[in-house]
């Protein structure tokens, strides 16, 4: 079993890293291999809604994605984590979210007219979703990790907690707070 630890900060050793790192220790505890990978370590080019991928599930852009969504698919259980930025995920996370709702998701209509949304794959996976803030308060945390729901809805992921925090400011910050490192932990070897 591997959990694929995805991180959307651009900022290595902060606290989105720590927090998904945290989680993985929790599966590791429980005998799960882990994979941690920086969206900002790889190339992505934003969604150009040229709809190729509707046929393929695939991006025809020259960059990174479908290397990732590979990953997402070999794994077992998916953590992904954000900081808030401008009061919603990262450009990174973002558009990865974007990339596999073009791609993953097909959009249909019903014999009566109505739209029909299907999924191009069933995952069955489990997945811990991470949002931290600074100063906006917990509202616009929740706020940012229900865009990265998307993704665990697209890819019909159960959701095993959401770690949320808000006043993490520095790198670092995520370990002064006791409580949300032990949240971490606990939903991590719950994974398996
Ligand atoms: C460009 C930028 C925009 C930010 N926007 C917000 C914001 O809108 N609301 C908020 O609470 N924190 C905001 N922050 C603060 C980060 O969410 C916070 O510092 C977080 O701990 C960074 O996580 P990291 O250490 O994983 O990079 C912003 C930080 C940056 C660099």
């Amino acid at each position: 079993m591997k959990v694929l630890g995805i991180i959307g900060s651009p900022r290595k050793g902060g606290n989105t890293d720590i927090l998904v790192s945290e989680v993985l220790k929790g599966a590791v505890s429980k005998g799960a291999q882990q994979e941690k990978i920086y969206l900002d370590d790889f190339q992505m080019f934003p969604c150009k809604t040229c709809g190729k991928c509707k046929t393929t599930g695939i991006c025809i852009q020259p960059d990174d994605f479908n290397l990732i969504l590979e990953k997402i698919k070999e794994a077992s259980a998916i953590v992904l984590g954000s900081p808030v930025y401008c009061k919603t995920v990262t450009a990174q996370t973002k558009i990865l979210i974007d990339k596999i709702d073009s791609s993953q998701i097909i959009v249909s209509s019903t014999s009566d007219g109505k739209t029909k949304f299907s999924r191009r794959i069933r995952t069955n996976k489990k997945g811990v979703i991470i949002c931290i803030g600074d100063l906006s308060g917990l509202n616009t945390v929740k706020q940012s990790a229900g865009v990265m729901r998307c993704l665990f809805r697209d890819l019909s992921i159960e959701v095993i907690d959401e770690i949320l925090a808000n006043k993490l400011s520095e790198k670092g910050d995520a370990l002064k707070n006791k409580p949300i490192l032990q949240q971490a932990f606990i939903a991590g070897t719950k994974l398996r």
